[in-house]
C-alpha cells in the first residue's frame, strides 16, 4: 500500500522530539550507517530505531542498502514543504549542547572512515596492479580521458590509483595533478612513471575527494575514475570538484553499475556495490554540473572472485561541466 504524504502537522509531531532533530542535523552533515548514527548520538541501536522509523514515514529520511548496510541521508531538499519545515527549526538543534557533542563524534567517526579507506590502499598499493586493473576492453577509461580532450591545460586525476589514467594524460595534458588518499599509492604512480620526459609538468598532491588540496578553479579538467564508489557521501565531493573546476572545466567519471558481488567490499575496500548511473547524474545535478551526458560503453571490470573465476562487472561513464557564467 503506498502511504499517503505526511500533513505539516503530522511531520510537525515528528520534529518536535530532541533527538529527532539531533538525527536530521547530524546527516544534514552527510551520511552515516545507522550504526554510526547511533554512535554519533551516544545512543543504542534500539533506541534509535524507533525515531528512524517516525523519521521515514515523515519522509524526512532516505535510506540506502549495501549489503546488510542500511546508509541514512537527509531527505528534505527535494520536498519544499519538508524543506521549509526544516529551515524553521534547524538553527534551534543547532544551538543544542548535546548537538555540539553530536557534531564532534561525528567528525571522529569521518575521521576513521577516512584512515580506514587510505590504510587499506596504503597495504595494496604494492599489488593495486594485479588484482584492480583488469578491464574488459579498456574503452571507458579511453572515452573518459578523451571527454576532457582538446582542453588540455590542467588536468587532475582524482583517486588516481596506481596511475592507470594518469599514464595516458602525460603529454596530453599541460599539467597533471594526481590526488588520492592514500601515500602508498602516490609513492607507486610516483615510481612508475619516472623518469618523466622534459616539460612534462606532474604533481602529486595527497587529500582526500571531499576536501581537495586543490585551489578554487585550479583545473580545466578533471577524471575521476573507479573511485565514487568508496565514497560515503557523493555529494561534497561532487562539490569539491565543483569549486576546483574553471568555468567550463569538466569533470569525467568511470563507474561500475550496481552489481551483485559482496565479496568486493572486503576485498577490494569498496563502500558501495557499484552505482546507479541515475545517482551519478542527480547528484552532478545538484552539485550544479549541466551539460551531463552517460554512455555505456562496451567494457567491464573483470575482478577475480576467491575461486578464481573472473566477474564481469558493467562500466559506465558520466560527463558533467561546471557552467561558464
Ligand atoms: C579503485 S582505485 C582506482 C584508481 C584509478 N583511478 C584507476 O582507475 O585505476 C581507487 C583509488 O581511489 C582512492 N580513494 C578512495 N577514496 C578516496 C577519497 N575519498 N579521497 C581520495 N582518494 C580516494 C584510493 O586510495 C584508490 O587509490
Amino acid at each position: 500500500m503506498i502511504r499517503a504524504a505526511p500533513t505539516p502537522s503530522e511531520r510537525l509531531r515528528v520534529l518536535s522530539d530532541p533527538v529527532r532533530l539531533r538525527v536530521l542535523l547530524l546527516l544534514e552533515r552527510g551520511e552515516l550507517t545507522v550504526g554510526e548514527l547511533a554512535r554519533a548520538l551516544g545512543l543504542s541501536q534500539p533506541r534509535v530505531s524507533n525515531h528512524l522509523r517516525l523519521l521515514r514515514e515523515a519522509r524526512l529520511l532516505r535510506e540506502r542498502h549495501e549489503g546488510r548496510t542500511t546508509h541514512l541521508s537527509l531527505a528534505v531538499s527535494e520536498d519544499e514543504s519538508a524543506a521549509k519545515l526544516w529551515n524553521a527549526v534547524r538553527a534551534e538543534v543547532e544551538a543544542l549542547p548535546e548537538a555540539l557533542a553530536d557534531r564532534e563524534r561525528q567528525e571522529r567517526i569521518v575521521d576513521e572512515r577516512r584512515a580506514r579507506g587510505g590504510e587499506f590502499f596504503d597495504a595494496v598499493a604494492g599489488r593495486w596492479d594485479k588484482i584492480g586493473t583488469d578491464f574488459a576492453t579498456g574503452v571507458a577509461r579511453e572515452r573518459a580521458i578523451a571527454a576532457l580532450l582538446p582542453r588540455v591545460s590542467v588536468i587532475a586525476d582524482l583517486g588516481c590509483g596506481t596511475g592507470w589514467i594518469t599514464r595516458s594524460l602525460i603529454g596530453v595534458a599541460g599539467k597533471v595533478i594526481c590526488v588520492d588518499r592514500s601515500a602508498r599509492m602516490l609513492e607507486v604512480t610516483r615510481t612508475k612513471l619516472a623518469p618523466l620526459p622534459s616539460g612534462v609538468e606532474l604533481e602529486f598532491r595527497r587529500g582526500e575527494l571531499d576536501a581537495l588540496p586543490v585551489a578554487d578553479a585550479e583545473l580545466d579538467g578533471a577524471v575521476c575514475a573507479m573511485v565514487l564508489h568508496h565514497l560515503h557521501d557523493l555529494r561534497p565531493a561532487l562539490l569539491e570538484c565543483w569549486r576546483a573546476l574553471k568555468p567550463g572545466g569538466v569533470l569525467s567519471i568511470v563507474e561500475l553499475a550496481p552489481h551483485k558481488e559482496a565479496w568486493m567490499a572486503e576485498a577490494q575496500g569498496d563502500l558501495r556495490m557499484g552505482l546507479d548511473p541515475r545517482d551519478v547524474l542527480d547528484a552532478l545535478t545538484r552539485a550544479g554540473f549541466v551539460d551531463l551526458s552517460l554512455e555505456s560503453p562496451n567494457d567491464a571490470y573483470r575482478p577475480r572472485r576467491e575461486d578464481g573465476a573472473r566477474a564481469e562487472l558493467p562500466l559506465y561513464t558520466v560527463r558533467g561541466r561546471k557552467p561558464r557564467a
